[in-house]
């Protein structure tokens, strides 16, 4: 367990809490969604973000969808209950897991909706839809469940490729704050340091958006793990100078030939890693991987708002006039990836495929 809570389900208001990331680290406040816009808008502006959270705010997000509509006396039509789906499959185009929980809440969903109630009284209509209610939260918490579960599967699993103080570079944030708890990338780290390896971390700051020196260094604080913050610039010149051991990411989307989509600067990492002949380890669930996609030339790419370049926190550090191109993620090549650490197990790249013929 961390020592925070990124999301809760607060089952009495039924509204989803939120630790909003956007404040962190010079605030430790809380965000409450009560209507599917609120959810939607967290995830869209980055209150809560990281693959797995993504896919949970959004499993809660549905339930919330479907109170909305109770609360107003509307029964639920199948076509209402896609507008919620769309809703919050509209938020961001990347991580897979967001797609992936709520293909698991559609199909909770349109097992309720079948038992068609359309010559039925309103009454009736509308204790059915609470019925359907209580199933979509009885999935989004059993999505919440596994991921916990999964994580600290997957930091055992990667634990093992960790040698005893080993330093270890990790960009963005995979953390707790990045999933129901523990984290993948950084629950690796976890397991490590709870086994007594003595790591460090190096955390690359991660422009533009900062998750690295908001978030990483924050989180590994919290849990008194070793944590040296660089910039991103910095990253080679410490492999250069031997102060780093392995690199442990995560990952938003890895394609069946195990290109992996994570936050932008990831590829120049594994390249810098590359070069230096130093292990670079995808941490990640299996439900961030999409064998419907032959490679990461198709993993589509979300491209934000200018200003998150021109400006550095409030400040604006460029001419607003001037053009700015800013890719959210990159995609690194499974030929610089040493293995795929899941919660089944550690992969090559190239052995995804075993996964998906072992656990279909
Ligand atoms: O834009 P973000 O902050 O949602 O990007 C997050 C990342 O790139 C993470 O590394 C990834 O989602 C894995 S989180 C376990």
């Amino acid at each position: 367990m961390s020592n925070f809570q990124t999301l809760v389900w607060r089952k009495t208001s039924r509204t989803l809490r939120l630790l909003d990331q956007r404040r962190l680290p010079n605030k430790e406040s809380f965000l409450d969604c009560g209507t599917l816009q609120e959810v939607a808008d967290a995830i869209k502006t980055l209150a809560v973000r990281g693959a797995p959270a993504i896919g949970v705010a959004a499993a809660y997000g549905v339930v919330i969808g479907v109170q909305e509509e109770i609360a107003l006396n509307r029964p639920l039509t199948k076509a209402g209950f896609d507008r919620i789906i769309d809703a919050l499959a509209a938020t961001r185009p990347t991580a897979v897991n967001l797609f992936w929980a709520l293909e698991r809440m559609k199909k909770t969903g349109a097992a309720g909706l079948e038992n068609g109630l359309s010559d039925a009284g309103l009454r009736d209509q509308l204790l059915r839809d609470q019925l359907l209610r209580d199933q979509l939260l009885q999935e989004a918490d059993l999505i919440f469940a596994e991921d916990e579960r999964d994580h600290h599967l997957l930091g055992e699993h990667g634990a093992r490729l960790v040698p005893e103080k080993a330093r270890i570079l990790t960009h963005c944030n995979a953390g707790a704050l990045a999933c129901a708890d523990y984290g993948t990338a950084l629950g690796v780290i976890r397991a490590a340091h709870n086994a007594g390896k003595e790591i460090q971390v190096f955390a690359d700051e991660t422009r533009p958006l900062l998750q690295g020196s908001r978030l990483t260094a924050w989180e590994l604080l919290q849990d008194k793990i070793p944590v040296t913050l660089i910039c991103d610039n910095m990253a080679a010149h410490c492999m250069s100078k031997g102060m780093i051991d392995l690199v442990i990411v995560g990952a938003d989307r890895i394609a069946a030939n195990g290109d992996s989509a994570n936050k932008i600067g990831t590829y120049s990492v594994a390249l810098a890693a590359k070069a230096h002949n130093l292990p670079f380890y995808i941490a990640a669930p299996t439900s961030t991987i999409d064998f419907s996609l032959a490679n990461g030339s198709q993993i589509p790419i979300e491209e934000r708002d200018p200003d998150e370049v021109r400006f550095f926190g409030r400040k604006r550090t460029a001419p607003a006039a001037v053009k700015v191109y800013n890719p959210a993620f990159d995609v690194t090549p499974a030929r610089l990836i040493t293995g795929i650490i899941t919660e089944k197990g550690v992969y090559e790249p190239d052995r995804l495929a075993q996964i998906e013929s072992k656990y279909p």
